[in-house]
């Protein structure tokens, strides 16, 4: 069991194993809603995993002599919604959830208890042994996110949902798209067609560029929230916003000719926060956006508009925020937002400047952290990297791993800390490959600030429990980047093809 990341809360082994095999079928609450389709997300995994597959909820198991029970509990020891606890014995291993969620998040700590390798000489059929005891986990914080940018480079919807199966299983809980930027406009808005056309035709570098179309944004969504992650949408506004303007010149307000940009600079481009057009627009891209993300929360960027004069920033941060609220959304903005005079429901995404944060705070505000310094994904390891930049810092795996996030801000009380998010920018990344090559095995730490209490988080013990991973990540086809200061587990099963597209 010690292999686990993120780390539980409390285990406690017991010193037996429970056999998993042939004869093994996986139960779930019937009644509660999502509990049959965590317990089918649970066999397909495990028949990913060894090979093995398991019937759910089939009555007629005569042969069944072992059990894997999913429990709809609603034990007040179960506190959270992401709360819940494994008890393995000889004979059966129950999970204990109050939702569906937390179900998701404890098979997730069962896929990684389960070994690859069985136990041949011992039974007649090849039997898996998962060690026994008892396990009680909820999270640390209540937000863990990773955050894409597909606006700098296109990614398609299968390297989004390759990303989405890879965080998932660390439990994350959110992935943040960031749909729009100076180079390219990446999601399709039916009453502002051009948008996509246009603003959608290029990307850093001037490949061809992309966009979803609504279907297509809102299969990610649904595939996310089948592993119960949310998508937060990002439209940056009112700077980065050059490919809006190029597409429709009455939003722009930088007095020049607006003409598609595949360079890598920012701080250019601004709406005209005094227009009225403009607001009708943002409201439309609100309102669509909205209705087809079941989340609370709607991003809308407000960083680096350095060509915004500041009292028309403020003007348009404080209206743009009844706009997401008419649609029913909590606003969420990089830490510049906070200079408006906004509601204490909306949220600050802590970056670059901490008086930024502290004014969140002096409004009752909630705060979740990327502070780019540390939790950059799109940093370069260090001076080698393949890919990444380096204006904040360097930031290899231990770097990355050794900070807490509760306390990185002097002055911010816990209560204001929503979580922690891990952007990936994507000015020098424009494949899946690359992608994971600067996200892993970072991502995998950030999962491990976000879930894991900071008593239980030491880093040459989580340097270990990181080695392990790279069976899994092997198995998945991660391009991870094989740090150094890691001693990288073998896989025994890296040439066995049971993954399958
Ligand atoms: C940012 O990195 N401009 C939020």
């Amino acid at each position: 069991m010690e292999s686990m990341v993120p780390k539980p809360l409390e285990v406690i082994p017991t010193h037996s194993a429970f056999g998993l095999n042939q004869y093994t079928a996986i139960y779930t609450s019937q009644t509660a809603n999502g509990f049959e389709e965590v317990g089918q997300f649970l066999a397909d995994k495990i028949k990913d995993k060894i090979n093995l597959r398991l019937s759910v909820n089939e009555s007629d198991a005569g042969s069944v002599e072992r059990i894997i029970y999913i429990n709809q509990s609603d034990s007040t020891a179960l506190d959270g919604k992401e709360s819940y606890q494994l008890y393995i014995t000889k004979d059966s291993v129950i999970l204990n959830a109050k939702t569906a969620e937390a179900a998701f998040r404890g098979v997730q700590t069962l896929r990684q208890i389960v070994p690859e390798i069985s136990n041949d000489t011992l039974t007649e059929h090849p039997m898996w042994l998962i060690p026994t005891g008892k396990i009680i986990d909820r999270p640390n914080l209540e937000y863990r996110g990773g955050m894409l940018d597909v606006a700098r480079h296109f990614f398609t919807v299968k390297e989004v949902k390759k990303y989405i199966d890879l965080l998932a299983y660390y439990k994350y809980n959110a992935l943040h798209l960031h749909l729009s930027d100076d180079q390219g406009w990446r999601i399709e808005i039916k009453s502002w067609p051009k948008l996509t056309e246009i603003g959608g035709s290029t990307e850093v570098g001037g490949g061809e560029g992309g966009f979803y179309t609504q279907e297509e944004y809102a299969e990610i969504v649904s595939y996310a929230l089948k592993q119960h992650m949310l998508i937060i949408p990002e439209i940056d506004m009112p700077g980065h916003t050059n490919a809006a303007s190029v597409s429709y010149p009455i939003l722009n307000g930088n007095g020049k000719t607006p003409k598609l940009y595949t360079g890598m600079r920012v701080g250019f481009s601004t709406f005209d926060t005094r227009k009225d057009t403009v607001y009708a627009f943002i409201d439309d891209v609100v309102r669509e956006i909205s209705a087809l993300t079941p989340g609370p929360f709607f991003h809308i960027g407000g960083d680096e508009s350095h060509v915004t004069k500041k009292k028309d920033y403020i003007y348009f941060v404080e209206r743009v925020e009844k706009i997401v609220q008419k649609h029913g959304k909590r606003m969420v903005g990089w830490d510049e937002i906070m200079q408006g005079d906004l509601d204490k429901t909306s949220v600050a995404q802590h970056w670059n400047t901490e008086k930024n944060a502290l004014m969140a705070v002096e409004k009752g505000a909630q705060i979740i952290l990327s502070p780019a310094k540390k939790a950059y994904l799109d940093m370069q390891y260090d001076s080698l990297s393949k890919h990444g930049l380096h204006w904040a810092a360097y930031i290899p795996v231990d770097t990355a791993y050794i900070w807490t996030p509760k306390k990185f801000i002097a002055g911010i009380p816990e209560e204001n800390i929503l979580g922690i998010e891990a952007p990936l920018w994507s000015e020098t990344i424009s494949t899946g490959s690359e992608l994971e090559y600067l996200a892993f095995p970072r991502a995998i730490g950030y999962s491990e600030l976000g879930w894991t209490t900071a008593e239980n988080r030491d880093w040459e013990n989580y340097k270990i429990r990181l080695a392990d991973q790279a069976p899994f990540l092997e198995r998945m086809e991660v391009n991870y980047y094989p740090s150094k200061l890691i001693d990288w587990k073998k896989s025994k099963h890296t040439e066995r093809p049971i993954l399958k597209d």
